[in-house]
């Protein structure tokens, strides 16, 4: 019942910045100054389009690709050197990725392409494991991969979080059906547990676009957490409160922030718990800050014509404590829409610093 072939039309284009993401003082004394101050962490060679990241406990960064099927691992204190953990076969690229338990990494393989437009092979996804709790990095040796299941009832698998470590629950945007899956990282079993208007694809004029593409679970009180997500073509930033023992939201969707009159669209995002903000990967070459209960949006790093974050694709806060008011964010290089119609670099991770030590 499912098409073979989806073609996305990714919003091309330059798009005018409105007064609406305006600039600002930092709020507190901790913050530094905008734009934050940033500097690359490792370049890969261009064309290389870095999709998505996760910060190990120990600080190094996993990192997935979709210009080919491969996560790579990036220690930021040995940045020169990207070592590939594992190149997956059974797909073109790698998109979602997030840790369960502590090294157990899982990714959601697809068969996207990018060339000559984008094209993603319907029914394709894969749900795989890396286990990296005997990984050495010096001789790439001791990952674990595995291939946990086939989803094909997933449309277009992209952003990924954990839900439940203990019940070994993940979550899973679907950016063509709208809706987040849940799925069992150790029986396999999926299903959809959220499908918000918030989530869908808006109507595409000779096309379809895309709807929820990241997703992230804050906790939020005993058995209750807030997922959180962001919808590209429809410009929104939401969340949802939701119990962990029914599996079902407990109230309203909360719409945190709406970028359509910015005329900004954004890709996978962070939540920075502690400092009580989202980071957006924002696709006109900048990043946003929103307040983690809604509020306005800030741009602090980058804009439309800059090539400091030359096409954002996720961000990542640091872990460990001499990483505090560090995030990390991946980039496409402006494969997919070139910097002024022309600038176009190897993707990226760079380290951006939110907070004064
Ligand atoms: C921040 O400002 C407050 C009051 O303005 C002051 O008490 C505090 O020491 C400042 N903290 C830092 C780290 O500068
Ligand atoms: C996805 O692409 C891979 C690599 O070309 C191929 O081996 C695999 O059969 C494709 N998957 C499906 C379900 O078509
Ligand atoms: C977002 O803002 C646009 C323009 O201001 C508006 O048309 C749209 O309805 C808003 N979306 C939601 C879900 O409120
Ligand atoms: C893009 O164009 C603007 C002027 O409109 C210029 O300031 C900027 O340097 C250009 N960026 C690149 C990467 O060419
Ligand atoms: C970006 O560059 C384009 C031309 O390439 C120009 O029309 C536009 O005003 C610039 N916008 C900003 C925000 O610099």
């Amino acid at each position: 019942m499912y098409p073979r072939s989806f073609s996305a039309i990714i919003s091309l284009g330059f798009a005018a910045l409105s007064s609406a993401i305006s600039i600002h003082k930092p709020y507190s004394n901790h913050t530094n100054h905008i734009p934050f101050p940033s500097h690359l962490v490792h370049q890969f060679p261009d064309p290389t389009w870095v999709e998505n990241i996760r910060v190990r406990s120990t600080g190094e960064l996993v990192l997935t690709l979709v210009t080919k099927p491969d996560v790579y691992y990036v220690d930021p204190a040995c940045p020169s050197t990207a070592t590939l953990i594992h190149n997956f076969p059974q797909n073109l690229a790698i998109l979602g990725i997030t840790e369960v338990q502590l090294d157990q990494f899982y990714v959601l393989g697809s068969n996207f392409t990018l060339s000559p437009v984008p094209n993603l092979e319907i029914g394709t996804d894969i749900i795989y494991s890396i286990d990296l709790s005997n990984y050495r990095a010096s001789t790439n040796s001791g990952a674990i991969i595995s291939k946990i299941a086939d989803v094909p009832k997933i449309s277009f698998g992209n952003g990924m979080d954990t839900l439940d470590a203990s019940r070994k629950l993940i979550v899973i945007g679907d950016s063509i059906q709208g809706a987040a899956w849940l799925f069992n990282v150790e029986t396999g079993d999926y299903s959809i547990i959220l499908r918000e208007p918030e989530m869908a694809p808006p109507p595409a004029s000779g096309g379809s676009s895309l709807g929820i593409n990241g997703i992230r679970v804050l906790p939020k009180a005993y058995d209750e957490v807030y997922i959180y997500w962001d919808n590209t073509n429809a410009h929104l930033f939401c969340r949802v409160p939701f119990s962990l023992s029914t599996l079902a939201k407990t109230g309203p969707v909360e719409i945190l922030a709406n970028f359509t009159s910015a005329d900004l669209t954004t890709d996978d995002f962070a939540l920075d718990e502690k400092e009580g903000y989202a980071y957006l990967a924002c696709q006109q070459n900048q990043i946003l800050r929103v307040p983690l209960g809604g509020g306005e949006a800030v741009s602090v790093l980058g804009g439309l014509n800059s090539t400091v974050v030359a096409g954002p694709t996720s961000v990542a806060v640091a872990r460990g404590d001499e990483c505090e008011g560090t995030i990390y964010v991946t980039t496409n290089g402006g494969l997919l829409t070139p910097v002024n119609g022309t600038f176009t670099e190897g993707g990226e991770v760079i380290a951006v610093k939110t907070k004064r030590k």
